[in-house]
């Protein structure tokens, strides 16, 4: 039997047995599904995710699209290109729309308010995922009517994070992110699974994280080691694992929105489903217009390239059925507690 007061209660010592261990998936996942049905309900929401920049000054060890890699075509949307594209999500139906890129300054502060004040109009939610900004921009924008932003942490180990990081440190990223949930921001974070070098107790700090932190958002995904990049002979995460992080987060933020990431149905087909029904609650179907999608490259094999640019929308809507759950119709903005399903 799982001791579930001490996973609520992250307690890092037993964390760090239960995650190392496939012995008591079972009794996880039954216990996440639970919880999601009870704090969060049957809705599924749907984020439309439009990928509008490949560039990155930044340097991560581990992605695609970091500055070193010479073998990516780099592209930039225009602003009218997002705006364009954010009508044609919201003419879907779907009432969130991610607007997201690598760190590229490309993109001034007045941009990406022209940006965001078009988009406002169209009655949806706002996510935004532009990496670390200043804190003087996060404010501006939230003004204008950024709902949410997304910035995994990445890994909570500082030794790991710095590693995997040039230049960059876990408690610089933290500071980031507390000043994003102090600003009003709906604030996800989240972290990759099979990291190299990364432990159980590595991935029970991740859970501390998320609780202290009380993430309304978490984003958890295998690590994909891409051939383009200094990890490129690394060992991935695999599917197990990640799916008892995800139950894992479910169980230590109840109320959290987590997607069934496009990483985990990367190296599954049915990935996603599974993450539907292990405690995920979100899905983010991909509306990167083409050409540019498939060079929105973070690792190999990532899904949905090549398609009719439209066609993850209905492919996530019969997912989303096709494990008894329903599509969300609204915002889908964190659910309080008070308001338990
Ligand atoms: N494998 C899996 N996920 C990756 N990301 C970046 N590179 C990889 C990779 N090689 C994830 C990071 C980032 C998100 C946008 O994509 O966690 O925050």
């Amino acid at each position: 039997m799982i001791d579930l007061k001490k996973i609520q209660n992250v307690d890092i010592d037993y964390l760090t047995h239960i995650i190392s261990t496939d012995r008591y998936d079972e009794e996880i996942f039954k216990t996440a599904d639970e919880i999601r049905r009870k704090y969060v309900g049957e809705e599924v929401h749907l984020r439309g995710i439009i990928e509008f920049s490949n560039y990155c000054t930044q340097h991560c060890l581990y992605c695609g699209l970091r500055a070193e890699n010479k073998n990516l075509a780099r592209y930039r949307m225009s602003p009218e290109e997002i705006i364009e594209r954010a009508k044609l999500i919201a003419q879907l139906g779907i009432k969130t729309i991610v607007l997201q890129s690598g760190e590229d300054p490309y993109y001034t502060t007045e941009m990406m308010c022209e940006i965001i004040q078009q988009i406002k109009k169209l009655d949806v939610a706002i996510t935004l995922s532009l990496g670390e900004r200043t804190f003087e921009e996060y404010r501006i924008w939230k003004e204008l009517g950024a709902d949410r932003y997304l910035m995994r942490h990445e890994t909570a180990s500082p030794q790991l994070y710095a590693k995997l990081h040039p230049g960059d440190s876990l408690e610089n990223r933290k500071a980031h992110l507390y000043e994003l949930k102090r600003l009003g921001y709906e604030t996800g974070a989240g972290f990759m699974v099979g990291l190299p070098g990364q432990t159980p107790y590595d991935l029970a700090l991740d859970l501390v994280f998320l609780k202290e932190l009380d993430a309304d958002m978490i984003g958890i995904g295998p690590f994909i080691p891409n051939p383009d990049t200094p990890l490129k002979d690394a060992t991935g995460g695999d599917l197990q694992t990640t799916l008892r992080m995800i139950a894992l987060a479910r169980i230590v933020v109840p109320t959290a929105n987590i997607p069934a990431t496009t990483a985990l149905g990367s190296i599954n087909p049915l990935g996603r489903q599974y993450g539907l029904k292990y405690g995920a609650n979100v899905i983010m179907p991909n509306l990167t217009p083409n050409p540019y999608r498939p060079n929105y490259s973070l690792y190999p094999g990532k899904i949905c390239l090549f398609e009719r640019d439209t066609a993850c929308v209905e492919c996530t809507k019969h997912m989303i059925k096709s494990v008894g759950l329903i599509v969300g119709e609204g915002y889908g903005y964190r659910k309080k507690t008070e308001s338990l399903a």
